[in-house]
């Protein structure tokens, strides 16, 4: 395999324009960037990066390589590359990226074997797929993995299998799915080194998975749709941090918004946050737009399809396209699905309704759109790259579990992004903390 695959060079300018112009808004990166470029505490170690290739992560891949990283990047996604930027980590900055949008999946994999041929000493994954293939690998699980990845790692001796998982000393995972099948991975004894969940900093999960993807998921559904959300009835399916992130903006663009869960802590939450809450079959025939992001599977099912309204649009933003039911849509529907704008497949129902499904049932915010803001970016991927060099630090001293960004680098974090923001807060007097810290002091 050459060293990248993507789909354009000559886009590569473009790319890198959008790149600085991401750059301009993530400061807390850039000062780290600064700091890597001089002290190289990356220096010598490979490092295998799954993610959505965008101008965000392009700011994170450059500056890992000034860090000392030697890198390979693979998309994490289908559909969530920018062609232009991995044309410009390839052409402007000689990452090897392997990253198309639109490939499909038997190209996915090859792109994930690409990653795994660089023999990692460190994983970065968006969803875990990168790491699941290793241990598949590992484990002699020809059959979990996609064919072709399944034939090359069956042509591998057993020795070779073996000891690309050794080389790895620990990894870094970005999203809530990628978080919970590596937990599930520890509890299964079968996690074989220390992985770090950036998505359980606070300086991510409560910025990136709220106002991230509550902004770009409206964009994504407005750049496919152009549907006025004013007055729309638009169900979130789920009320975690994207969820909420999601239900206060499309309110504030004036939709009625209901929400579902399964969690009646969370409901309870919705409720009092002023949003109608009900169970999918009820919602799911009244809705305008609806929208899963819960991670979960079969959110939107067969018979949630069958009471739905003529016209719904129906997007996901939780990381696998299994948050809605789409085969059991075309199960039900009259021929093969129009592509009636681009993103923008609309099925007929035999009793006639139309029923649009947006990007594939991929995440929308990327599909359509170009994911989270770079602002919000620079926190989620300040945590990654202080969490590779915290594991390059400390790998030997860390058990083969899923660790939390150590508190002092999340702190860190928020000091540096509010300080690039021109914000600036009050210090506690030593009277308050004292006063904080005793019991003597009463009514
Ligand atoms: N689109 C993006 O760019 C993006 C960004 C961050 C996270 N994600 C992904 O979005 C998903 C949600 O992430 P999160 O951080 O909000 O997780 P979370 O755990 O905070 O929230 C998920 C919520 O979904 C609820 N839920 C589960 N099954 C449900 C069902 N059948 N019906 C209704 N609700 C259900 C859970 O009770 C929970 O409240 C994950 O897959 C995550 O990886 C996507």
């Amino acid at each position: 395999m050459s060293n990248y695959d993507v789909k354009d060079l000559s886009q590569a300018e473009g790319g890198r324009r959008r790149m600085d112009w991401a750059e301009r808004e993530m400061p807390v990166l850039r000062s780290i960037r600064e700091r890597f470029k001089k002290e190289k505490p990356l220096k010598g170690l490979r490092v295998s990066a799954c993610l959505h290739v965008t101008t965000e992560t392009a700011n994170l891949m450059v500056t890992l390589q000034d860090g000392g990283a030697d890198i390979v990047l693979t998309a994490s996604n289908p559909l969530s590359t920018q062609d232009d930027v991995a044309a410009a980590l390839v052409n402007q900055f000689e990452i090897p990226t392997f990253a198309i949008k639109g490939e499909d999946k038997v190209t996915y994999f090859k792109h994930i074997r690409a990653a795994l041929e660089h023999k990692p000493h460190m994983t970065m994954d968006d969803g875990a797929d990168l790491v699941s293939s290793l241990f598949f690998i590992e484990m002699g699980r020809f059959e979990k993995l996609e064919p072709s990845l399944g034939a090359w790692a069956k042509s591998l001796s057993d020795e070779e299998r073996k000891q690309m998982l050794k080389n790895v000393i620990g990894g870094t995972e970005e999203t809530t799915t990628g978080v919970i099948r590596l937990k599930a991975m520890e509890a299964d004894n079968i996690l074989k080194f220390p992985v770090i969940a950036v998505n359980d900093a606070l300086t991510k999960h409560l910025f990136d998975n709220r106002y991230g993807t509550g902004q770009s998921t409206i964009d994504g559904i407005i750049r496919a749709t152009n549907v006025l959300l004013a007055g729309k009835n638009f169900v979130v399916a789920g009320y975690g941090w994207c969820g909420r992130g999601l239900a206060s903006r499309a309110r504030g663009m004036g939709a009625l918004v209901i929400v579902t869960e399964i969690d009646p802590m969370k409901a309870l939450e919705a409720v009092m946050d002023g949003f109608q809450v009900m169970p999918m079959e009820e919602a799911a025939k009244i809705g305008d737009i609806l929208c899963t992001l819960t991670g979960d599977i079969n959110v939107i099912d067969k018979h949630h399809f069958e009471v739905m309204k003529d016209g719904a649009i129906v997007a996901n933003s939780g990381h696998f396209n299994v948050e809605i039911n789409i085969p059991s849509l075309a199960a039900m529907s009259v021929g093969e699905p129009n592509l009636v704008r681009p993103f923008v497949e609309q099925y007929t129902t035999k009793d006639g309704r139309k029923i649009n499904i947006l990007g594939e049932g991929r995440l929308i915010n990327l599909a359509s759109a170009e994911g989270h803001p770079a602002s919000v970016m620079d926190m989620s991927f300040a945590n990654q790259a202080l969490a590779a060099e915290y594991m390059a630090k400390n790998a030997k001293t860390l058990e083969k579990k899923v660790y939390s960004v150590p508190t002092d680098i999340d702190n860190e974090i928020a000091r540096l992004k509010l300080e690039a923001m021109g914000v600036k807060i009050d210090l506690l007097t030593d009277e308050q903390l004292k006063y904080l810290n005793s019991w003597e002091e009463g009514t």
